[in-house]
């Protein structure tokens, strides 16, 4: 049973500049919350409780303002900086301390996922006690992503960066699940030519072990990309949509905790008075009136 997560909430943010210069992607608003907000979300409702979040060297305290621990969401948070984006198993080195030889999940601090049976799936992805686990996402443009390809029990027999050639649409999204063997593994990887640890190299150490499988979000999810302006823009927009529309929020931290009964009306409304007068706030009310 997974009951840690860490998000990796650093990197240059380079095709942001210059709005990144300053300013961790992570804490950017994507339509009305913290970017990281979404990731964290999905931890939660995988019911991972154990929460490490990976920034650049400096960032803690202003992630602190956000969100100084877990107290208002009734999960523990941690936080732990990263010296240079080394690359994303980077994470696991970082977090070895906090991993503490238990199985753990990894999410990008910049994905974002939405769907109906994504709770589901999620939960199910935390009984790995073997192997590793990705999620993937069919895509329309292969070329751009690490493309995937899988049997029919859900093995991944092949994974490559942005091929040219394929006959598999499905994308490496940055949402992972590994066993307690993943601590391990990364500290035998060499950085690739642009002098990162790379996940596919990661991914293939369980692949070769015939160990690596994969977890679909289908058409009626959603995997979105935030890493480009434009892509971070559309996101903003799809999550505006849907909350303008139904009226609930995506990816509302206390909403998910309340939900859990991991927290009471009583902590809702401390966070009320934390945030202040805002719409985050009014949507807090609403849950418990
Ligand atoms: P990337 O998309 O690889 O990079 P980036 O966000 O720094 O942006 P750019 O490519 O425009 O420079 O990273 C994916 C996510 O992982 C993102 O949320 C940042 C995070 N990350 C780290 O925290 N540390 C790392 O070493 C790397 C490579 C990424």
């Amino acid at each position: 049973m997974i009951k840690k997560g860490i998000i990796l909430a650093g990197g240059s943010g380079t095709r942001m500049s210059p709005i990144t210069k300053a300013v961790n992607k992570q804490l950017l608003p994507l339509y009305d919350k913290p970017l990281f907000f979404y990731p964290l979300s999905v931890l939660m409702l995988a019911q991972i409780k154990d929460i490490l979040i990976i920034v650049n060297k400096g960032q803690v305290d202003q992630f602190k303002k956000v969100l100084p621990n877990g107290n208002r969401l009734g999960i523990k948070i941690q936080y732990a900086e990263q010296d240079k984006p080394r690359g994303l198993p980077d994470a696991f080195l970082v977090g070895e301390k906090f991993i503490n030889n238990q199985p753990v999940s990894l999410i990008l601090g910049d994905n974002f996922f939405y769907g109906q049976s994504l709770t589901k799936k999620l939960i199910e992805c935390t009984k790995l006690t073997n192997g590793a686990k990705v999620f993937l996402h069919p895509v329309r443009k292969p070329s751009l992503y690490g493309i995937a390809t899988i049997n029919k029990k859900n093995k991944i027999t092949k994974i490559i960066e942005k091929p040219k050639k394929t006959n598999s649409n499905l994308a490496v999204t940055g949402l992972y699940f590994f066993d307690n063997k993943v601590v391990n593994f990364c500290k035998f990887l060499k950085p690739s030519k642009r002098n990162e640890l790379e996940i596919v190299d990661l991914l293939n150490k369980y692949k070769k072990n015939n160990k690596l499988t994969a977890e679909i979000i289908g058409r009626g999810g959603a995997w979105l990309d935030t890493g480009s302006i434009e892509n971070f823009n559309d996101t903003a927009n799809f999550v505006a949509s849907i909350e303008n529309r139904q009226g609930f929020k995506i990816g509302c931290l206390e909403e998910i905790a309340f939900n859990n009964n991991w927290i009471s009306k009583k902590t809702i409304k401390d966070s009320i008075n934390f945030y202040g007068n805002c719409d985050y706030s009014k949507y807090l009310y609403s849950i418990i009136n």
